[in-house]
């Protein structure tokens, strides 16, 4: 009995002693027409447990204390499925870790003492809304562009009539497992969405219900991918690197082969093809 009641205390003094007292420098921005800045804060008594936006609640719980108004910033499922946290720490998109969101970030990969710098994605075609939250629609107007398979609407189908084998499957499967959070695209010195376009054209294109639309859709992704202003991938693999579900490269070279098969079979490139 007494033994656990040592063990509890300490624990509770370890706790203690773990706190860690940090400086924020942080990107605060009111709106997209103001222009935005680096303003240092300090916290104390933050904890090596504590995730990284849990660090940042209670930052925001003291800054509302205060009367001064909240860091705004992006997140929702908080366990790395839906691609809202955003944040760039101390210069790398999703921050120390590889394979993992923001928001699977602890601060035991943080010292006592450290300066951590906090800044929103930076692209062009992702425009600051405020603080930390950029508008990340560009991604989602490209998904509409090209994102429907036709279906039949016959009878319900008896499980496995389409048969895909094992290998395809897996290929579709790992493509699918993009987040659309768009640190590809802040990653890369071209703002380059090309990670994203491959991820997803390649989960559709590889199945045998992706067929029918197969060349519209890839055409239909990347012209909506040029309109909306992201640039072209020049092999810096930055966006592998940054990426939370480790999304491979290897799908911008299948988006390239796709771009050529489009052309070769004339089906509408019109930002690719200027006129001479
Ligand atoms: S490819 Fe990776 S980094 Fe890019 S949007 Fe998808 S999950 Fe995010
Ligand atoms: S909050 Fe959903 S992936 Fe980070």
């Amino acid at each position: 009995m007494s033994e656990v009641a040592i063990t509890e205390q300490e624990t509770k003094e370890r706790r203690r002693n773990d706190r860690m007292s940090l400086t924020l420098r942080l990107w605060r921005q009111k709106n997209q027409a103001e222009q935005g800045h680096l303003v240092s804060y300090k916290i104390d008594r933050i904890l090596p447990e504590m995730s990284f936006l849990e660090m940042l609640d209670v930052f925001n719980e003291e800054l509302t204390h205060k009367g001064e108004e909240p860091v705004a910033f992006d997140s929702d499922c908080r366990e790395g499925i839906c691609g809202m946290c955003s944040l760039v720490i101390n210069g790398i998109p999703h921050g120390p870790g590889q394979g993992t969101a923001t928001c699977q970030i602890y601060m035991r990969s943080f010292r006592d003492g450290d300066v951590i710098t906090i800044e929103p994605w930076r692209a062009t075609a992702f425009p600051v809304i405020k603080d930390l939250c950029v508008d990340r629609s560009a991604l989602d107007r490209i998904m509409q562009a090209g994102g429907f398979t036709s279906v039949n609407t016959g009878s319900a189908p008896d499980g496995n009539a389409i048969l895909i084998s094992q290998a395809k499957s897996e290929e579709a499967m790992d493509a699918a497992a993009c987040i659309g959070c768009g640190a590809c695209v802040a990653a890369c010195k071209n703002a380059s969405a090309m990670l994203f376009v491959g991820a997803k054209a390649k989960h559709l294109n590889v199945l045998p219900q992706g067929q029918p639309e197969r060349r519209q859709r890839t055409s239909a992704m990347i012209e909506a991918m040029q309109v909306e202003g992201f640039g072209n991938c020049t092999n810096e693999y930055e966006c592998e690197a940054v990426c939370p579900k480790e999304i491979s490269v290897s799908n911008i070279a299948f988006l390239n082969r796709e771009t050529v098969r489009c052309l070769i079979t004339r089906t509408s490139l019109s930002p690719l093809v200027t006129e001479e």
